[in-house]
């Protein structure tokens, strides 16, 4: 079993889930994170911390799309290992349908400076 996060967090990227993962295993795109499923120890802490609700166990019904989704980009992306602000479409996007096809971007987050 793991945690996964899914399409609520595209643009918004509140990245509170961060600061309460006790083994690190974020990763980060341009505008959403991803759990690596091997990596979480399904302890469910950062499920509630998500403003954006984005954050599902995968014991969900048609959760296996993302638990898929979550290994590809964990694998491609940067880990991330400390809280940062929200990206400034957090608040307008929060709940917006169908992020995935209109928002989402496959690029790992930029290295920080
Ligand atoms: Fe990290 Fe626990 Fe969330 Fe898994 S469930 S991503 S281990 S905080
Ligand atoms: Fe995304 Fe929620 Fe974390 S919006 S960055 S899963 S706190």
């Amino acid at each position: 079993m793991t945690f996964v996060v899914t399409d609520n967090c595209i643009a918004c990227k509140y990245t509170d889930c961060v600061s309460v993962c006790p083994v690190d295993c974020f990763y980060e795109g341009e505008n959403m994170l991803v759990i690596h499923p091997d990596e979480c120890i399904d302890c469910g802490v950062c499920e509630p911390e998500c403003p954006a609700d984005a954050i599902r166990a995968d014991t969900e019904p048609g959760m296996d799309k993302w638990v898929d989704f979550n290994r590809k980009y964990s694998e491609r992306w940067p880990v991330i290992l400390e809280a940062k602000d929200p990206l400034p479409t957090a608040y307008d996007m929060d709940g917006v349908e169908g992020k995935l096809s209109t928002h989402f971007t496959d690029k790992p987050a930029a290295e920080a400076a």
